[in-house]
């Protein structure tokens, strides 16, 4: 599955896999698709770009034979260029890096695509939008942080909405396509506040993999359908 494959109007489900059990991964992610989630999120983090390490190409590759998901790895390191392509043959569809990282913006946007991906730009929240408004006529998909990168389970950042809603007034504006991702804090209390500023695509870990009632319960709530 591509990004662009998706009907342009569909908000689509990005379930966090760091919220999963670990130690079921395979059928939490099969749970997840049952469940009508689009999209398998994989935030990956290497120690230096966030005081945090979580996974890496090999939870991917696992994965990848038991899923029809796009598999969306965001990549939270500092070096991005290194890792392209390791990402690329375990399976990824699509690739997010983060602006604040070293390497060249537009050589890592050329790279993922030259691999024949789909790629998202994304920014910590005291990253400005301006910083990222040049790029998104080169990638595919803008992720919003809504909370400080590095760890699931933490409170939504409202303020942050205000990047959403200029990312919305860019597409707008040129009438260029662009997803608009958030991620961090997302839950049934705040998916409509999200939908409204313009994100069609939520990322949820603790509120998808952890819910309560389940997965499907999850996955209706957070589209806004009951
Ligand atoms: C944070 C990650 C998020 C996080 C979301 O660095 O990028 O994807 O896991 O988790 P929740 O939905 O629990 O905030
Ligand atoms: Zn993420």
């Amino acid at each position: 599955m591509k990004l662009k494959d998706f009907p342009k109007d569909r908000v689509l489900l990005a379930p966090s896999l760091l919220a999963a059990d670990f130690a079921r991964l395979g059928e939490q992610v099969a749970a997840a698709e049952a469940a009508g989630a689009e999209i398998l999120h994989l935030d990956v983090m290497d120690g230096h770009f966030v005081p945090n390490i979580s996974m890496g190409s090999l939870v991917l590759d696992s994965l990848r034979p038991r899923s029809g998901m796009l598999f969306d790895a965001h990549l939270m390191i500092t070096h991005p260029l290194l890792y392209l392509e390791s990402f690329a043959k375990a399976g990824a569809d699509h690739i997010t890096f983060h602006i604040e990282c070293p390497d060249d913006t537009g050589a890592v946007i050329d790279a993922i695509h030259a691999l024949g991906l789909s790629a998202g730009i994304s920014l910590k929240p005291s990253t400005p939008f301006s910083a990222v408004e040049p790029w998104l006529d080169r990638v595919e998909m803008f992720l919003v942080m809504s909370v400080e990168p590095g760890f699931g389970g933490q409170k939504f950042m409202p303020a942050q909405l205000d990047k959403v809603r200029a990312a919305k007034e860019w597409s707008l504006r040129t009438g260029k396509a662009l997803r608009i991702q958030i991620d961090g804090g997302i839950g049934p209390s705040n998916a409509a506040l999200v939908r409204d500023a313009g994100v069609d695509c939520l990322v949820a870990g603790t509120a998808f993999f952890r819910h309560a009632d389940g997965m499907e319960a999850a996955a209706f709530q957070l589209r806004g359908e009951s």
